[in-house]
């Protein structure tokens, strides 16, 4: 169904709205803002669009807050990657967490990705979008037995395991189903990796993997279990490390295991290297996907076995905005404030790890610049998108544009203050649809008794 922006119906799924004049008129502009460049994210006479679609468009006919992604971005970061890693036997298992939606899911498996997953919530959703099991690694510090069944019933191609109980939990469930659970271990590789205390996951301090110390004899004790197949190794230092040398570091480390294990006998198949190769949220400046792989692969080619990646934020983090409209601006003594229809339930990140989203208006304007907080409707202080940032002079009902709001943006919203989550838009070149509907009042109660 072809759609107009008049259309009353603000949920429909298909709707394409044309506007091939932008393309070729090419004038099409990088915003180059504080350093960032996001070349999907464009303005044009003024207007910023998402490819060549107007975003003031999608927040008219979708309303707001809403996610808009760009299915060209994404592509070219899988791309990236995908080709970077060219040389040797490798699979991308973009990590679901990060953006989970089953348009993105589908779109990226459609181009050969196969998926790491963390619960049955997310395997359910990779079988929805029509990810091939055999292509989905299943990550996580804690699997419920429901979870190890679904999986085994599935035929995933590996679980990648973090503890002996939990190798114990899987031969269980496998022997009374009559199977042989695939098992790589996560081993920790107590490297610091140089991002949020909170995202690092490398370091013997933290609950992730097993201690790299230990790791030849956790090997020698799950090849005991009857209903385990050891085919791989696993690790994952951490999200948003923007440094080469925590990778190279890292993998060094688990490659010599790699290497004493198969001088052991044990015959591993893979080289899961996780996910965690940061972005461009402001001033970092993280390696591209081809410095990664010129760095990491004299150290994973001589191994000689595929190579897993777990990319999630480095595909759709950059590939996504979040859209909000300023319901009121307020001063006080000693602040100005512009009060958003987004709040801390939408994107937590600032809130929960006082990241940096840059914050743009969608019509751009000459008034001169002030320095604003932009907080969300939230009856909490921490309910904040972005802090004394120098936007020109802003006015009720004006259109801000949150960018890198791809990942772990709209999976970790929630709807904390009773408040319906936005929908979530994908945009393909001149057209674009809604591929989550908006939620109404009733989702919000859905599934509850008095
Ligand atoms: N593999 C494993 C085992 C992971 O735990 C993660 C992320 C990934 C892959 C993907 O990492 P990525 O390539 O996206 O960095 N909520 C935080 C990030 C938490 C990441 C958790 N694990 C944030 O908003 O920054």
């Amino acid at each position: 169904m072809e759609g107009t922006k008049d259309s009353e119906d603000r949920n429909s799924p298909f709707i394409a709205i044309r506007w091939p004049a932008l393309l070729d008129s090419g004038l099409l502009f990088p915003i180059n803002y504080l350093g960032v460049e996001m070349t999907e994210f464009t303005y044009h006479n003024g207007e910023l669009c998402c490819e060549e679609v107007l975003l003031a468009e999608i927040a008219q006919h979708a309303g707001t807050p809403c996610f808009v992604y760009s299915k060209r971005a994404l592509l070219n970061a899988y791309f990236a990657l995908d080709k970077a890693f060219a040389k040797i036997d490798h699979l991308i298992c973009y990590s679901i967490k990060s953006n989970a939606n089953l348009a993105v899911l589908n779109l990226l498996a459609s181009q050969g990705a196969g998926m790491d997953i963390v619960s049955q919530g997310e395997l359910y959703r990779a079988l929805k979008a029509g990810v091939p099991p055999e292509r989905i690694v299943y990550s996580g510090v804690g699997k419920s037995g429901a979870e190890i069944r679904y999986c085994l019933e599935s035929g995933i191609l590996s679980f990648n395991v973090e503890s002996i109980p939990e190798l114990a939990a899987i031969n269980r469930m496998a022997a009374a189903l009559g199977k042989t659970a695939p098992i790589s271990l996560r081993v920790n590789p107590d490297v610091e990796s140089n991002t949020h205390e909170y995202t690092s996951t490398g370091k013997k301090e933290s609950k992730f993997g097993i201690p790299y110390d230990e790791a030849l004899q956790a090997y020698t004790k799950a090849a005991e279990f009857e209903n385990l197949r050891l085919i791989g190794i696993d690790m994952h230092i951490g999200s948003q490390v923007t440094q080469i040398e925590p990778f190279v570091t890292a993998f060094a480390k688990i490659a010599d295991l790699f290497i004493q294990l198969r001088n052991e006998g044990f015959e591993l198949e893979f080289f899961d290297i996780g996910g965690g190769l940061g972005i461009r949220y402001s001033e970092e400046t993280p390696p591209t996907a081809a410095e990664f792989a010129e760095a990491v692969l004299p150290i994973l080619k001589p191994l000689d076995c595929k190579i897993i990646l777990e990319p999630g934020r480095f595909i759709s983090g950059n590939a996504g905005i979040l859209l909000t409209r300023v319901i009121h601006l307020k001063q006080t003594g000693v602040k100005n404030f512009a009060v958003v229809d987004a709040g801390m339930n939408d994107l937590i990140r600032p809130s929960l790890y006082n990241a940096y989203h840059q914050v743009s208006l969608v019509t751009e304007s000459d008034s001169p610049k002030v320095k604003v907080d932009i907080v969300g409707p939230i009856c909490e202080t921490g309910d904040w998108l972005a802090k004394d940032r120098l936007l020109p002079k802003l006015e009720e009902g004006a259109l801000l544009c949150v960018h890198s709001a791809g990942a772990y943006s709209f999976t970790m919203s929630s709807n904390y203050n009773g408040r319906p989550r936005g929908a979530e838009v994908l945009v393909d070149g001149d057209s674009y649809r809604i591929v989550r509907k908006a939620e109404t009042l009733e989702d919000l109660i859905r599934g509850e008794e008095i």
